[in-house]
């Protein structure tokens, strides 16, 4: 499985995102996208995905085998009406039901209900709040359950937008662990603030500026001379290693 991005060109409000960005994601594996606010990364995945259309250039999928492809995407932000009456059980069954009515896949209520509950169990949402309605739960179970909907139907690809965000520093840990193990089978493409979290399991990393990017290997990336170009003083060496400052 690969994305190909070739020659991308997209604008937004009138501000160039990307000019001429070319890239390869070539799976098994997982890819990094890193960049500071407002430097395009949510922009790239919706923009793989088809949400946004480009001035020019393109985005191909290749996948072998003619399997159906199926792209999951987790978002950065989730908004849950304080009132929606959905439990977490419910929320990601009827995501599944979509998907495998629009693939014409046949499944019992019970191999669906197998998979769903091996899913909440892999991403580590605890049994109590399987049946707990999803305006209760807090941010951080909210972005796992997040996961466990993006990976349900078992994705070739998954992109996921700061998966990181909201998740405690141990959950951080498991969940890294938990993408690396994903990678070995899938592609996964990943923005994060944080390149370290990631770093055992990264292929290469995307870092965009506002009109501009490098695309490398961990070794290529993460060094002082391409960091301070992107995070300017955030960017410090400290003997021999390159920190990013994260101010919050
Ligand atoms: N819905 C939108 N309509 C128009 N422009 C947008 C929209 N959302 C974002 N933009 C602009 O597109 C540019 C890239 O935004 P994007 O959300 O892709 O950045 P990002 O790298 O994901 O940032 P962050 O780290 O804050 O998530 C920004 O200049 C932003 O203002
Ligand atoms: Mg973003």
């Amino acid at each position: 499985m690969k994305i190909i991005v070739e020659k991308l060109v997209v604008k937004r409000r009138n501000r160039m995102i990307f000019n001429g960005l070319d890239a390869v994601f070539e799976g098994p594996g997982l890819y990094q996208v890193i960049g500071p606010n407002g430097a395009g990364k949510t922009t790239l995945l919706l923009t793989i995905l088809g949400f946004i259309k480009p001035e020019s250039g393109r985005i191909n999928i290749e996948v072998e085998g003619g399997r159906t492809l199926v792209v999951s995407y987790m978002p950065q932000q989730y908004q849950i009406p304080r009132d929606a009456p959905i439990t977490t059980i419910e929320f990601i069954e009827s995501y599944y039901e979509l998907l495998n009515r629009k693939h014409g896949i046949q499944t019992s209520k019970q191999s669906s209900q197998r998979r769903i509950e091996e899913v909440l169990e892999l991403v580590g949402v605890p049994r109590s709040l399987w049946s707990e309605k999803l305006s209760r739960l807090s941010g951080g179970t909210l972005q796992r359950v997040f996961l466990a909907r993006a990976i349900v139907a078992d994705p070739q690809i998954l992109l996921l937008d700061e998966p990181f965000s909201n998740v405690d520093p141990e959950g951080k840990v498991d969940l890294a662990d938990l993408l690396g193990t994903l990678a070995k089978s899938k592609l996964l493409v990943v923005t994060s603030h944080d390149p370290i979290l990631l770093l055992e399991h990264t292929k290469k990393i995307l870092i965009l500026g506002h009109g501009y990017y490098s695309f490398g290997s961990p070794e290529e990336i993460l060094k002082y001379d391409i960091l301070s170009k992107f995070y300017k003083k955030c960017a410090v060496e400290i003997e021999k290693h390159v920190h990013i400052i994260d101010w919050h």
